[in-house]
């Protein structure tokens, strides 16, 4: 049931992405546009809609200029048919451009900016707006929504950290990068003998690193939900050059901590959502192992290159799921939820559910005594 707009005109739908970009965004993009422009599901519901991509996240809502009536920044970008996105879902990052703008505490000074951006959207005629981001975008989301907004969210992040989910876009991309890395790291600890640390993303949990070890088929992993202790962690890989092996691979997510230990930042200036600016892990690291074991690691950052490159087949086949989706949530009227991806399929929850917790790694995934990822599958 369409609940929005006045019968007989076109409903106009926003689509925006907010927060890291990530491999799958033009995926989700492309496909809110077909679903929302395709003849056949135009006949069945009866309605015609049309689709306006918004520029650099919330920050294009907030810096639209449309009091005089046309977009003078250029950030309302219409898309016109299907074919304007056809081959975009093959490329990475995004199309439209993304940003980590809070409009609750925006700018210099963080002053809450919302009421402009819910006037922008009234005065863009916006009957509903597809918000592509990870939880801090998506908060802002939830937010608006019970301001008014007739939002439907989107989960992306390679952190996978969203709650209600099984799945956030870009994940399994980033995973296969760090794989990749490993793969080509091992060549060269093999020839010289060397431990090569490597630092992954992964804020508060960690997917990323552990199943990037797994793959890669990493030493030792060390996450952000179990807290390590460096002195077991050094005589681990001396007890494996003891035992003969040339190299040792040990990924290390940023949001890693030792026993009794904070998180390592990049400075002291938060991100635009609040948060701490993440990472050093891995050079910290570097440093206690030698000064333990005597051992000189290489400690390798994949930072971005993470959130590069173009999309693995799952990422552009659950961006096509979840873009379709959001126009269906859109049709229905069920503004506040999230698309998700639950027991196979796709699933709708809401904003408030997705994000009242954090998906974090279940402690029967990992070995906290081994620092590896647990031997149990059916457990
Ligand atoms: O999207 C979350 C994330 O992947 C975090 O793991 C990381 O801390 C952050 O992005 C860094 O992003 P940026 O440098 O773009 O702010």
């Amino acid at each position: 049931m369409i609940s929005r707009g006045e019968s007989g005109r076109a409903l106009k739908i926003g689509v925006l992405t907010g927060g890291g970009d990530c491999p799958g965004l033009n995926a989700v993009i492309k496909w809110v546009v077909r679903g929302a422009l395709d003849e056949v599901n135009t006949q069945t519901r009866g309605r015609s809609f049309e689709v306006v991509g918004i520029r650099d996240g919330w920050r294009g809502l907030l810096d639209c200029q449309l009091e005089s009536g046309v977009d003078q920044a250029g950030l309302v970008v219409p898309f016109t048919g299907s074919e304007s996105v056809r081959t975009i879902d093959r490329k990475g990052g995004t199309v439209l451009g993304t940003s980590r703008a809070d409009p609750f505490s925006f700018g210099e000074a963080r002053e809450d900016h919302s009421s402009r951006l819910m006037r922008n959207v009234e005065l863009l005629g916006l009957d509903g707006l597809v918000v592509v981001g990870g939880e801090g975008t998506l908060s802002v989301a939830h937010r608006l929504s019970e301001a008014g907004l007739p939002v439907v969210g989107v989960p992306k992040t390679i952190d996978m950290d969203i709650a209600a989910t099984d799945y956030s876009i870009g994940f399994e991309s980033a995973v296969a990068v760090i794989m990749s890395g490993i793969d080509s790291l091992r060549t060269t600890a093999g020839s010289h003998s060397r431990i090569f640390i490597v630092e992954t993303m992964g804020r508060y949990s960690g997917h990323l690193a552990l199943q990037g070890a797994i793959a890669g088929g990493a030493f030792m992993v060390l996450l952000p939900e179990f807290e390590f202790d460096v002195e077991a962690v050094a005589r681990r890989l001396e007890r494996r050059r003891d035992r003969g092996m040339r190299y040792a691979i040990v990924v290390v997510a940023e949001g890693a901590r030792p026993v009794g230990g904070t998180y390592i930042t990049q400075g002291d200036r938060p991100d635009s959502f609040g948060r701490p600016v993440l990472g050093g892990i891995g050079a910290w690291l570097q440093d206690q192992i030698e000064e333990i074991s005597g051992y000189q690691p290489r400690s390798v950052v994949l930072s971005h290159l993470q959130r590069g490159g173009s999309p693995c087949a799952f990422d552009r086949r659950l961006g096509r799921l979840f873009g379709l989706a959001a126009v269906e949530l859109i049709e229905q009227g069920a503004f506040g939820q999230m698309v998700a991806w639950r027991d196979g399929r796709v699933d709708a929850v809401s904003l408030e559910l997705a994000l009242a917790t954090r998906n974090v790694v279940h402690e029967n995934l990992y070995d906290h005594q081994r620092y590896r990822p647990s031997y149990r599958a059916l457990a």
